[in-house]
């Protein structure tokens, strides 16, 4: 298997519904994952980017979070239609999308 140019991770970590700091998965990390997954599909963009659910980056309170490697760019609150955005600026235009970034008292 080739090396990816891009690896995306979603995070979908579950906590019980009572825990304050919440989860990825209870706001709408598998949702984010899918629209990844049916974006790479149609697009033809397996051979080149890879994708993997993941654990909690720490960074719950707004989630759904999603990070890129090689860069280790975060970004927040990513809903399902933000997937394009991302693959487009980022994963194909080599930008990451600025406005979905964690600020950088988050992740930076
Ligand atoms: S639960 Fe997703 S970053 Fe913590």
């Amino acid at each position: 298997m080739a090396k990816p140019e891009k690896h995306v991770f979603v995070c979908t970590h579950t906590r019980p519904s009572d825990d304050p700091k919440g989860s990825c998965s209870a706001r709408g990390g598998q949702p984010v994952v899918d629209a990844f997954a049916g974006a790479f599909e149609s697009r033809g963009l397996w051979g080149r980017f890879k994708l993997n659910t993941a654990s909690c980056f720490g960074t719950c309170e707004q989630g759904p979070s999603v990070l890129v490697y090689p860069e280790g760019v975060l970004y927040q609150s990513v809903k399902p239609g933000d997937v394009a955005t991302i693959i487009e600026g980022h994963l194909l235009g080599g930008e990451p999308v600025e406005a979905l970034q964690a600020a950088k008292e988050v992740w930076g």
